[in-house]
């Protein structure tokens, strides 16, 4: 990215490798994967929040081969993990504290899915939503890169789960293990549920609040839900902590069969204009990852 402003900003650059500094590690990238807060970050709208200088390389999510070893790491070694930017390219230095080993159950490249959206669905299942057999559950944009984990992470909890999902994802979602779907253009869902989780920038957030429980909980990872005063209904809003142990969880659990990575797409990092574009036109659902072979 060589300025703040629309998808033309992003080229495909030829670079130096870059040098990895005492305990970092360097590593050859089979993939990164596309997060929608790029597109504020490259508008410029995430300015003031977040700093980055130019030209800036994407990729917060990496999942390659260590090919300059350190910090318990060797040559070799497959590994997934959570970068401050940098993975859309085919080398890439990283803090190793910050790595975990790749599931092998998996493409490598298509571990790239797990690192940004799979924290954030672990944190808001375990962390923040506090899940327990038997409670009943909306995954509020089950469809999108975030909410295949919740789906899945709900279900291993043990919750009854609904998920909204328009026709396009609404079988995906079912796979993966969602008892109900219900269709978010046809209004909301009926009922109450104990928890739900919000993974969608809503205009009118406080309409969630309705189909909650009293005493129960409401997550979101966008914008804050109000709720009634009263309402015995806690609310929560939480930005995903990195964190290498969460991610480690995710992937035994990737390994075990119980969690399914929901890949919709596969593109070469040169398209990575493209894949912004699509990504505004409303066009990209589940994970899409970038590669730069
Ligand atoms: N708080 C944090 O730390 C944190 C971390 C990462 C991301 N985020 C934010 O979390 C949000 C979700 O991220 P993501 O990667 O899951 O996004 P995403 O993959 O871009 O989500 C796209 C999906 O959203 C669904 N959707 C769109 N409008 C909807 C609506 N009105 N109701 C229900 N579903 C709707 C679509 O589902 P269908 O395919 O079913 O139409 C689509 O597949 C983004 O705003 C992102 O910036 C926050």
């Amino acid at each position: 990215m060589h300025a703040y402003g629309d998808a033309s900003v992003l080229r495909l650059d030829d670079v130096e490798v870059p040098a990895a500094g005492d305990g970092q590690v360097l590593v050859r990238v089979a993939g990164t994967s596309f997060n929608p807060s790029e597109i504020g970050l490259r508008n410029g709208w995430l300015r003031g929040v977040f700093e980055v200088g130019l030209p800036y390389t994407f990729g917060w999510d990496l999942a390659g081969t260590v090919v300059g070893g350190g910090g318990g790491f060797a040559d070799g070694d497959a590994v997934v993990g959570r970068v401050d930017g940098g993975a859309a390219a085919e080398f890439v230095v990283a803090e190793p504290s910050g790595l975990v080993r790749a599931p092998v159950a998996v493409p490598l490249a298509h571990a790239a899915a797990l690192p940004v959206a799979g924290v954030t669905a672990w944190q808001a299942v375990f962390d923040h939503a506090r899940i327990v057999a038997g409670a009943t559950v909306l995954v509020n944009g089950a469809g999108g890169g975030i909410g295949g984990y919740v789906v899945q992470l709900a279900r291993y909890a043990g919750a009854h789960v609904t998920a909204t999902a328009s026709e396009r994802s609404a079988t995906t979602v079912r796979a993966l293990g969602a008892h109900a779907v219900h269709d978010y253009r046809r209004g909301a869902p009926g009922g109450t549920f104990d928890v739900v989780i919000n993974l969608v920038p809503l205009e009118e957030p406080s309409d969630l609040a309705r189909l909650v429980k009293p005493d129960g909980r409401i997550v979101s990872v966008t914008n804050k839900v109000e709720v009634p005063g009263g309402s015995g209904i806690e609310s929560v809003q939480f930005v995903v902590r990195d964190d290498a142990e969460d991610l480690a969880g995710l992937v035994r659990l990737v390994d075990a069969g119980t969690v399914r990575l929901d890949v919709a797409a596969e593109r070469p990092i040169g398209e990575l204009a493209a894949v912004h574009r699509a990504a505004e036109a409303g066009l990209l659902r589940g994970k899409t990852i970038l590669k730069p072979h």
